[in-house]
């Protein structure tokens, strides 16, 4: 199949690579001109967490034009990248694309309902970073959840449960979820009290468990984000702090996509993840002191 990949990030880079090596046709977008023609020279340079290093060919653009229309569009910029890199990936829509959206946090959603007829979301617990343009390395390995957060079109579930497919084919465990929204929260609220807490203490996932004072906030940030969800109606996990905790053991030596963002000096999905809590506790009267906090902090960090 003919896939577009939007933003070679760490998850553009794992998804595009890992489709390429299956056999796929994998077109990046990057608003780069200069990183997309490395790209296109180089390809994605893997290395597994085993140490095993590989290429993948991938071709790549800034101009979606160069691409055209595509069966599967997978959306993989920033939260708060995804109104401009829709925009710019037009080209590549056509009237039976499936753009399938991959950020973390959940504040962009409403950008991609006013943007799009119908989206799919995947929350994936895949692991990677990226160490330099098209250079990725590998982290844990988690199954990818995919499903409509609204109804969407036959054609548009036959393609979903093809990617469901075409995915584990590749080496990307996926299934389709039956409660997408429930998945999206329970990634936010693992986001919550991981993402920022790192950035702040500027350590690997693993070590937050060891830090009492960044144990406690992690805590009360679960639990608040936790609040906001089963009062808006989700039916998250049970156990929203061991589900965090588990993820952080998981992952222990990964460094968060949020830690990343901050040590390279990008913004950061902050807003999307604890500005999202906060901001819908708000609506619902729930009191967010821990992600407030956390917001706080972490946009002081840019300022
Ligand atoms: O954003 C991330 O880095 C990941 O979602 C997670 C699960 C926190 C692992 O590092």
């Amino acid at each position: 199949m003919k896939i577009g990949v939007i933003g070679p990030g760490a998850i553009g880079c794992l998804f595009g690579a890992l489709f390429s090596r299956a056999g796929h046709e994998v077109w990046v977008l990057d608003h780069r001109p200069e990183r997309a023609q490395l790209l296109d020279r180089q390809g994605i340079l893997g290395h597994d967490p085993n140490g095993q290093d590989w290429r993948a060919q991938v071709r790549a653009t800034a101009e979606a034009v160069r691409i055209g229309p595509v069966p599967l569009a997978l959306l993989c910029v920033k939260s708060a990248a995804v109104a401009e890199a829709v925009a710019a990936a037009r080209p590549m829509l056509g009237n039976k694309t499936l753009v399938v959206a991959l950020q973390n946090g959940l504040g962009h959603h409403p950008v991609l309902d006013a943007a799009l007829p119908f989206w799919a979301l995947g929350i994936t617990s895949q692991g990677a970073n990226i160490s330099g343009p098209g250079h990725l390395i590998r982290g844990g390995q988690g199954p990818t959840l995919l499903g409509f957060l609204a109804p969407a079109p036959d054609w548009a579930w036959a393609r979903l449960t093809e990617t469901v497919a075409m995915l584990s084919q590749a080496g990307l465990p996926a299934e389709l979820s039956p409660d997408i929204r429930a998945a999206a929260w329970n990634k936010l609220i693992v986001n919550a009290g991981i993402n920022a807490l790192t950035a702040l203490e500027n350590c690997p996932n693993g070590e937050l468990l060891k830090r009492p004072a960044a144990l406690a906030l992690m805590t009360e940030a679960t639990q608040e984000a936790a609040r906001v969800a089963r009062q808006s109606g989700v039916s998250i996990n049970a156990d929203p702090l061991a589900m965090t905790m588990a993820v952080c053991r998981a992952t222990a030596a990964n460094r968060s996509s949020m830690l990343q963002d901050v040590r390279s000096g990008r913004p950061t999905e902050v807003e999307a993840i604890n500005g999202e809590v906060v901001r819908r506790g708000q609506e619902l009267g729930i009191a967010t002191p821990a992600n407030e906090l956390l917001l706080a902090r972490v946009l002081a960090l840019r300022a």
